[in-house]
């Protein structure tokens, strides 16, 4: 990167130090920052958007209120479940906010034991247990709540979905606008015939017409929207920044679409998808520049 930058400071789990340097090239009149992106989860939800937008620097990336809807997984299924009851539809897998180990067997007895433990908080990949994947009997998922209520670990339960996930990103300009990207398959399963666990990606695809063999277009119209609901609920939610900016930035919905022909959420991210952001630029007919001015 170094190559085509004018600066590079690694530094990134020091916020202090990088605001520091940014102020004094400020300061210095050298340099006029158009805009930032931000791009991994960390430091969104570290508040580098709101320290920048501060500094009056916008970002392309939301502040740290909204990036809840990513680095808090219950916040992310009440705000759904608030839009499940505006809008009269199911978007979620049937979920619970488990601290006992009674709620723990009652879910997995509502679901013979079809279910998914997911850590509420930001884990890298690394929170989520899903039934047959992670663990295989009772007793193992029982060991993995045990073990996190003992640690005082939050996480929620949630009923073990069946189908094909896809990727779904959105520009969000703050104002109300969306431009959605097309779907793209975060392919997960390792090795030959999927028989391997799923990984945090192997790669990702589309097909040549930018959509995937199992989505029709209603299924795409449906997921956008979705997204923007999101995005307009959690202004709606937490209320508008200064400038009155809601959501900017990308929002990443992660879908599944079921055997039963249904759309449901896995997760929201607030950022471009590893590796799907590949994809989705490479597809990208504008300049992102001016993308990102706009
Ligand atoms: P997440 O970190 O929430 O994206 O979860 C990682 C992976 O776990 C997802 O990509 C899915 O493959 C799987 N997963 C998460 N939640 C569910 C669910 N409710 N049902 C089935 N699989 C899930
Ligand atoms: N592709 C999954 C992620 O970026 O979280």
């Amino acid at each position: 990167i170094s190559r085509y930058v004018n600066m590079v400071i690694v530094k990134l789990n020091k916020k202090d130090v990088i605001m520091d340097k940014i102020v004094e090239m400020r300061d210095s009149g050298k340099y006029n920052f158009l805009f930032a992106i931000i791009g991994p989860e960390q430091p969104i939800a570290d508040g580098f958007t709101d320290s920048l937008e501060d500094l009056n620097i916008p970002c392309i990336a939301p502040t740290q209120k909204y990036a809840q809807i990513e680095t808090n997984k219950l916040f992310c299924r009440n705000l759904l479940k608030s839009i499940e009851n505006k809008r009269h539809t199911r978007i979620s897998p049937d979920y619970t906010h488990a601290t006992t180990i009674n709620e723990v067997n009652d879910f997995s007895i509502k679901h013979s034991n079809n279910v998914v433990i997911k850590k509420t908080g930001l884990c890298g990949g690394k929170g989520v247990y899903v039934s047959d994947d992670h663990f295989s009997s009772n007793d193992e998922y029982q060991n993995i709540c045990q073990h996190l209520l003992d640690n005082s670990v939050e996480f929620i339960l949630e009923e073990k979905l069946i189908g094909n996930e896809f990727s779904l990103m959105t520009f969000c300009d703050g104002n109300g606008h969306y431009l959605h990207m097309p779907p793209i398959r975060d392919f997960k399963r390792a090795f030959n015939n999927d028989d391997g666990p799923n990984t945090g990606g192997m790669g990702c695809l589309i097909m040549e017409n930018n959509t995937l063999p199992y989505l029709d277009d209603n299924d795409i119209q449906i997921s956008c929207e979705i997204n923007e609901y999101v995005a307009k609920e959690l202004q709606e939610s937490l209320g508008v920044n200064k400038n009155n900016i809601g959501y900017r930035g990308v929002l990443y919905g992660s879908f599944m679409k079921t055997t039963d022909g249904k759309i449901k959420v896995i997760e929201y991210n607030c950022r471009f998808g590893d590796p799907e952001v590949i994809i989705a630029l490479h597809l990208l007919k504008n300049d992102f520049f001016d993308l990102c001015k706009d």
